[in-house]
């Protein structure tokens, strides 16, 4: 049976540290599973500054360390992504009020999602914070947060519909 894709898409402010992060672990955990035709996933940033670049190096490097590859191209989220995707997972409290004033129905705005509901272990942490302005230290622990969620993400949206 053709079974329906799950048509997920991460956002941050830049799209260069955290969300192709995201869009990396979870199709890193989509592909250990053998379901990659069950998936679409993607990322997208907020503003302009760095569209057609790759992830910031410092956030490649710390995923080549765990066993990724972060080799995303940046690009801006435009209103067809609410179309496109039926889950857009948003990394701060400034990233969903500015995807959620773009939302134009209570469908779209329904999509929006903070990422860090899905942290376990990190009861303070509501944000995925931004390593931007940081060194390794802080992009190691961008990672861990994302790993952990994007692992307790994808139990869930296994047993969605
Ligand atoms: P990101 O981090 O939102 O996790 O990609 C940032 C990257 C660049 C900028 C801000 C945040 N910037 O201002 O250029």
């Amino acid at each position: 049976m053709n079974k329906v894709k799950k048509r997920v898409l991460f956002v941050c402010l830049g799209n260069i540290c955290r969300s192709p992060a995201a869009e990396g672990v979870m199709k890193s955990i989509v592909s250990q599973e053998g379901i990659e035709d069950e998936f679409e996933i993607d990322s997208a940033g907020i503003g302009d500054w760095h569209v057609g670049e790759l992830p910031d190096s410092r956030m490649r490097k710390c995923g080549v360390e765990r066993g990724y590859h972060f080799n995303s191209h940046a690009r801006q989220f435009t209103l067809a992504d609410f179309n496109t995707f039926d889950h857009i997972y948003v990394m701060d409290h400034q990233n969903i009020q500015s995807i959620k004033a773009k939302a134009s129905s209570k469908a779209d705005t329904d999509k929006v999602e903070m990422l860090a509901d899905y942290l376990i272990s990190y009861p303070a942490m509501d944000i995925i914070p931004d390593p931007y302005y940081g060194g390794i230290k802080d992009f190691n622990y961008t990672l861990d947060l994302i790993e952990e969620a994007c692992a307790q993400l994808f139990i869930s949206l296994k047993n969605k519909q």
